[in-house]
């Protein structure tokens, strides 16, 4: 009878795909993806996302920017909150893809609105914006089942001081919170980065709102704190996509959920702003 052949694949040897790269440069690799992939799915509920859900992530991000932009051409003092809902809500559709706000939860409305002392979640409506007011909008696409979550903060005509201070120090809080992001670091770096450089400023951070996980839905894990120690949490690997989303108050951190059930707004009153992105984890950052 045959002996059956076992043939051990070397390291260096060519893979026997037929890619002409070394075995552990291909498909060795492959191994070893899954794997992780099999572990962050099982140990923390993350769902590391293959290239194709990432093309399609990656579109509905294009989407999203596209209509943030068209947001920003139109606010100027006079506007209507409940007018920026039409814009996002009509250009979402238009471009056969669904406002992920809309009916999420019971929220009324496919754009989040937040005026000066709310920090997130407003509900667009009759409020009319006025000159020195800063403004967020939150937007979140869902085209063909896939999500991308950004939001910005803008300067209805003439900023303040104040205005300008705490809209800077939020884009600036994203910022040094992105510069993190690469396969080794973790979760909690992020948020250690981001609540070093707030408090620093005389700012704080809220905790009650996080960034997430997002792609196949609204909200997945893990939860990314924008407050934390270097090292706390889960260590980022390649295919992970998620939000950074610091809300960064003037004043104190503390907050109240007005009776809308939605509204969050600063205790003492203080302008609040959000600088929003996802971000995809790549072999060399981001
Ligand atoms: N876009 C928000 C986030 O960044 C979530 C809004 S939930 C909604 O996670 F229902 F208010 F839209
Ligand atoms: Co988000
Ligand atoms: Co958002």
């Amino acid at each position: 009878m045959m002996r059956k052949k076992i043939v051990k694949i070397g390291r260096n040897s060519p893979c026997p795909c037929g890619s002409g790269k070394k075995y552990k440069r291909c498909c060795r690799n492959r191994k070893k993806e899954i794997s992780i992939k099999e572990e962050y799915k099982n140990r923390h509920d993350i769902i590391i996302k293959a290239p194709r859900q990432i093309e399609g992530i990656r579109k509905a991000g294009i989407l999203l920017m596209s209509i943030l932009a068209k947001v920003e051409k139109m606010i100027k003092p006079g506007l209507k909150t409940e007018d920026i809902n039409t814009l996002v809500h009509e250009m979402t559709i238009k471009a056969g893809a669904i406002p992920a706000p809309l009916g999420y939860r019971e929220f009324p409305k496919s754009v989040c609105v937040s005026v000066n002392d709310v920090i997130c979640h407003g509900i667009p409506g009759e409020r009319v914006l006025k000159g020195g007011d800063i403004v967020n909008v939150d937007v979140t696409p869902i085209l063909d089942g896939y999500y991308a979550d950004a939001s910005k903060t803008f300067f209805v005509g003439t900023p303040t001081d104040a205005g300008k201070k705490i809209v800077s120090i939020a884009a600036e809080s994203l910022k040094r919170g992105i510069e993190i992001v690469a396969p080794g670091a973790t979760t909690g770096d992020i948020g250690h980065a981001i609540q070093d450089y707030a408090e620093k400023q005389g700012c704080s951070v809220v905790r009650e709102f996080v960034g997430h996980g997002v792609g196949i839905d609204f909200h997945e894990q893990p939860q990314i704190l924008h407050f934390g120690k270097p090292g706390e949490g889960v260590p980022l690997v390649p295919g992970m996509v998620f939000t950074i989303e610091p809300m960064i108050n003037l004043g104190k951190r503390d907050l109240h959920v007005l009776e809308d059930r939605w509204t969050a707004v600063t205790n003492d009153g203080s302008l609040s702003a959000q600088f929003e992105q996802t971000l995809l984890v790549t072999e060399t950052g981001w």
